[in-house]
């Protein structure tokens, strides 16, 4: 492909205006031509801040347009299958937010329809395996520099939500093995060279949110699973911290050890007052994997237009999906 890749992005949330805002403005060889979204008020943000782009109410109408290659994913999770499926149906190129799904089987329902269209590049958006640090971490352990893995601790961390928003996003969101671990899932089965799971204990507990318990959601999980090959692994996830996000990944090997994103999580700058010294300020999911974001949209353009397969595949995707339900079924509740 010799001219730019014609993007669609639908959903312009949270997320959604970031990643339309790297597509229009940061990624070689992509155009952002149209976005779509049901909130009058998010198509006004990109009419104002993404000049020269189409703005269209929801997906069908995103897919009726002829100006568009690629459709961008950035919608709730329980919409993904589906939306992904109408999008390689209608013949388009994927992008699609993770995770793929919230159940093994609407993976399945995906994975069907991708496979008879192999022409087609669909990526899922774990975005944190192009961040720099893990990625140098990947390949110092495919030199073998730590000898063979037996102990990856993982840990992802929200920080206190005075407003509630991840109560309201529970319902689609999957729960926090789907929405939050989902990442550390997939980057502990990366590390592992896909080595399947084999047991999986989980614990919560909501007692800062006791909203969540309708949706089954706690606001702090843990999860331990262990691997064939000899690897245990332990996630720690919670949108609890007192301190900003921060997501760290210790990985110990017969060899040695790698430790990533310690500190990382924090602005560079120490506050000196009433006697004490305070590090940085809070700071979210975006300021720590901004970088991440940007290197996998590059990837998924670069492989679209290079006519490669995609820089990360959807069984990958479902894999994930189904070690993290099996977390959600495992969850004991502390109460
Ligand atoms: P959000 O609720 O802020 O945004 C959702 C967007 O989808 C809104 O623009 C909304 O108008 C739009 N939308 C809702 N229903 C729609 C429909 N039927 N058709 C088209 N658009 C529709 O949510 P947020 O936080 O932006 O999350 C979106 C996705 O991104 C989720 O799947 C989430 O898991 C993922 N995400 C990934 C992160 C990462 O680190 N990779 C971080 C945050 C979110």
């Amino acid at each position: 492909m010799t001219s730019a890749l014609r993007i669609g992005i639908v959903g312009l949330g949270r997320l959604g205006r970031r990643h339309a805002e790297n597509l229009a403005f940061r990624v070689p060889g992509a155009r952002l031509v149209a976005a779509a979204s049901p909130s009058a008020e998010e198509r006004d943000w990109a009419a104002a801040n993404l000049p020269g782009l189409a703005t269209e109410p929801g997906l069908p109408e995103l897919l009726a347009r002829d100006d568009v290659d690629a459709v961008w994913l950035v919608t709730p999770t329980s919409f993904h299958a589906d939306h992904v499926v109408a999008s390689l149906e209608s013949g388009r190129h994927v992008f699609c937010e993770k995770p793929l799904a919230l159940e093994v089987a609407d993976c399945d329902r995906v994975l069907a329809v991708a496979k008879a269209r192999p022409k087609q590049v669909a990526m899922v958006g774990f975005t944190r395996r192009f961040d720099p640090a893990i990625a140098e971490a990947k390949r110092r352990i495919e030199a073998g520099e730590l000898g063979k893995i037996f102990s990856i601790r993982c840990s992802s961390e929200d920080a206190i939500d005075p407003h509630g928003f991840f109560v309201r996003f529970a319902p689609t969101s999957g729960g926090i093995y789907l929405d939050c671990a989902i990442h550390e899932i997939d980057l502990v089965r990366w590390i592992l060279d896909g080595a399947e799971a084999r047991t999986v204990t989980a614990a919560g507990t909501r007692l800062m949110y006791p909203g969540l318990a309708p949706c089954g959601d706690v606001d702090t999980g843990f999860a331990t699973v262990t691997f064939d090959g000899g690897c245990v692994a332990t996630f720690h996830v919670s949108r609890t911290s007192h301190r900003g996000f921060e997501s760290m990944l210790t990985i110990v090997g017969t060899e040695g050890a790698l430790e990533i994103g310690r500190g990382l999580g924090h602005l560079p700058i120490t506050v000196e007052k009433d006697g004490g010294r305070r590090v940085g300020g809070l700071v979210d999911f975006f300021d720590r994997f901004e970088t991440a974001f940007l290197h996998g949209a590059r990837a998924f353009v670069e492989a679209v237009r290079a006519g490669r397969p995609s820089p990360l595949g959807l069984d990958d995707a479902r894999a994930a999906t189904a070690l993290a339900v099996r977390m959600r079924e495992a969850l004991v509740v502390a109460e």
